[in-house]
């Protein structure tokens, strides 16, 4: 545990108000009719009881979906720290994001606006979205699809990205999503770790205005994916890509004689089958492919949006999030649709073509939940508060937030200029580890600026200290979780090991977040940041090593160490420090072209603000770099425990 780097006790408290909820709100709320079922008026009671109940409660969350068969046992944990959720039960996501939806009114719903980057809209009904579904998990058939496949997705924000996570979902097979940001490098070796079977890729998309050839991207990194079989592509600009005869299909032509009323059967699959592996970065080596199983992942993600959202039937949500991330597929695809909502779905960026484009979407669409970033809020804030006043933005009623911590100032401006000083905001706290949110408000306590609040209901969070001693109120620690939860991560693709001993040994037998926190004594949680080596730029989450890997990776790169800084509006961003191979100069030219070598490598997200060319490295004597040591060294911080520092 050398690199765990926090030893700060300090706290930061610079906002002090507190904000009580609305009582109508609390009257009205989704939580509020769930407690009363229970006998309760009054959270706290409720909260204990939860802990106390914890299966009772998942229990009456998985009642409100549809099982194939229902579940015979809530839980087990006997093989630790291995633990599975409704043992026995056959279940299929999709049928209850769709199928279900088939015998209610919902079918004619919208269920997405959807708005591209350059403005053009199109709206998808549920039965829309069940049709489109079932033809696309009929081609996936054709193409060799069955049960535990895996299906890689390399898509923009279109429709079809929502789909192809369906009907992935619906054959049973598991879907590998990429985000659209990352290069093909990290394409390739995500495809390669989950030995996907199909590529599901666009022709290309615009971005904030900016081209974005995802199909020449796909094609570099199928060059060296020997697993990949076919790739079907998506006709997003309609422009004429290179296509591998035998290889690669359009999904048009795929879809051509599969009729309108084809049906293909929701595979039934065993609650603990597996639905997605999501690649994240870690402190070392590669990214970790965090697996999610069908059963409790939906069952986590479908309460969690009920009662922090409190989706009600004539809501329009909005999540902002890309479904490339974990945010997307839960609070995007799998849990909105669960719960029948009507959402936005948006490819573009808050800024293009002008800095009102998310209140300009809040106003057509009439939205009223608005899940966004931090990074979106401060960088929003920049150009004032004019941009929002253009906008008739009074259907909103609940704010939300995710990803990385919200400072306080950023929250009373999203407060004040977004929610009219009115409305609760959603400091979601939670991790593609966690499947689902597990710190944050829902709309009936309390708010405190800066504070993802309090745990949701059973799960029972703490702050604690390297021996897993509760620290106390208003002291640093570390985040962990006592007990598992439904959409809890099952293991590390491939890597059990990894998983036992990043998230269950680091602190024995709990849920180790890898997060700094501190609890006040109303047990509010404030998130300080990560402890290891991962940097969360815009509230993207990137390795340390992937970038040093990349940097490496160039002919004049010897060394390298990346970390990140402290930055207004990204949250933080990369700082690295390269030695140069003899023979090579340090200059401005160079500098440009390892920038750019990164872009190409990683992708753009992983792009280094900052780059200086050092002589050496603190390193460990084993030969480790230190980037604990040269992060303070950076930051002016005291440098702590240099014992095994090399010289
Ligand atoms: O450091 C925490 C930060 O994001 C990390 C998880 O990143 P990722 O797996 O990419 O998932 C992000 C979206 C769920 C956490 O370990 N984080 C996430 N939400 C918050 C946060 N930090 C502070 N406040 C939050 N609300």
């Amino acid at each position: 545990m050398s690199n765990l780097g926090f030893e700060n006790t300090d706290t930061f408290l610079l906002e002090t108000r507190v904000f009580p909820p609305s009582p109508s709100t609390v009257e009205n709320a989704n939580i509020t009719a769930y407690m009363k079922s229970k006998g309760f008026d009054d959270y706290d009671a409720f909260y204990k009881w939860s802990l106390e109940n914890r299966f009772e409660f998942w229990d009456d969350m998985a009642k409100e979906l549809h099982w194939f068969e229902p579940w015979q046992k809530t839980f087990e944990w006997t093989e630790k720290p291995f633990f599975k959720w409704f043992l026995g039960g056959k279940f299929n996501i999709t049928y209850n994001c769709l199928d279900r939806h088939m015998q209610t009114s919902t079918r004619s719903k919208v269920a997405f606006h959807w708005e591209g980057d350059d403005g053009s809209n199109r709206t998808l009904t549920y039965e829309d979205l069940y049709i489109l579904t079932n033809r696309m998990a009929k081609g996936l058939q054709n193409l060799g699809v069955k049960k535990g496949d895996r299906v890689a997705i390399y898509l923009p924000a279109v429709p079809e990205q929502v789909v192809a996570l369906l009907a992935v979902a619906r054959l049973g097979a598991v879907h590998t999503v990429i985000f659209g940001g990352f290069a093909s490098n990290s394409l390739r070796d995500r495809i390669n770790d989950a030995e996907a079977k199909v590529l599901i890729t666009a022709d290309g998309n615009y971005r904030g205005g900016k081209l974005i050839e995802l199909k020449k991207l796909a094609d570099e990194a199928i060059k060296e994916t020997p697993t990949i079989e076919k790739s079907i592509v998506v006709r997003r600009l309609g422009s004429d890509v290179n296509m591998q005869a035998g290889r690669d299909i359009y999904l048009d032509d795929l879809l051509a004689d599969i009729p309108e009323d084809t049906f293909v059967p929701c595979e039934p699959v065993d609650s603990e089958d597996p639905l997605y592996i999501l690649y994240t970065s870690g402190s070392t080596g590669k990214p970790k492919g965090i697996q999610h199983v069908q059963g409790g992942h939906a069952v986590g993600v479908y309460a969690t949006t009920k009662f922090v959202f409190d989706i009600k039937p004539d809501d329009v949500y909005w999540c902002t999030a890309d479904i490339g991330w974990v945010t997307g597929h839960s609070y995007i695809v799998y849990g909105p649709l669960m719960n029948g909502a009507t959402s936005v779905l948006f490819e573009g960026v808050p800024t293009y073509p002008q800095p009102d484009r998310f209140w300009s979407i809040v106003e057509k669409f009439k939205v009223s939940i608005l899940y966004t970033s931090p990074t979106a809020i401060r960088g929003l804030m920049r150009f004032g508060e004019e941009w929002p006043k253009k906008h008739d933005i009074s259907s909103l009623r609940i704010l939300g937030s995710v990803g990385e911590p919200i400072n306080p100032e950023a929250w009373i401006w999203y407060r004040h200029n977004i929610g009219h000083d009115e409305l609760p905001i959603m400091d979601t706290w939670w991790q593609t580890e966690t499947g689902m949110i597990l710190i944050s408000p829902t709309v009936v306590i309390p708010l405190k600026p800066g504070s993802a609040s309090r745990p949701l209901p059973t799960i029972e969070a703490d702050v604690v200290d390297k021996n897993g001693v509760s620290v106390g109120s208003e002291k640093g620690g570390f985040l962990i979780i006592r007990h598992p939860w439904p959409a809890q991560m099952r293991t590390i693709y491939k890597d059990p090991d990894r998983y036992v001993q990043t998230y269950w040994n680091v602190i024995p037998d709990v849920y180790f977040a890898g997060d700094a926190a501190t609890k006040d004594k109303d047990g509010y949680f404030r998130i300080q940041g990560r402890v290891d080596d991962v940097i969360k730029v815009s509230g993207h989450r990137l390795g340390s090593m992937e970038i040093e890997s990349s940097l490496v990776s160039h002919p004049a790169v010897a060394e390298a160490a990346a970390i990140g800084k402290p930055d207004p509006l990204k949250g933080e961003h990369v700082k690295v420090f390269v030695i140069l191979k003899q023979g090579f100069e340090p200059s401005e030219a160079m500098e440009k072209e390892l920038k750019l070598h990164v872009r190409t490598t990683v992708g753009a997200l992983a792009v280094p603000d900052e780059l200086e060319f050092a002589p050496s490295l603190p390193k460990t004597r084993s030969g480790k770099i230190m980037r604990r040591v040269i992060r303070a060294r950076e930051l002016g911080e005291p440098v702590g425990d240099t014992s095994t520092l090399d010289g």
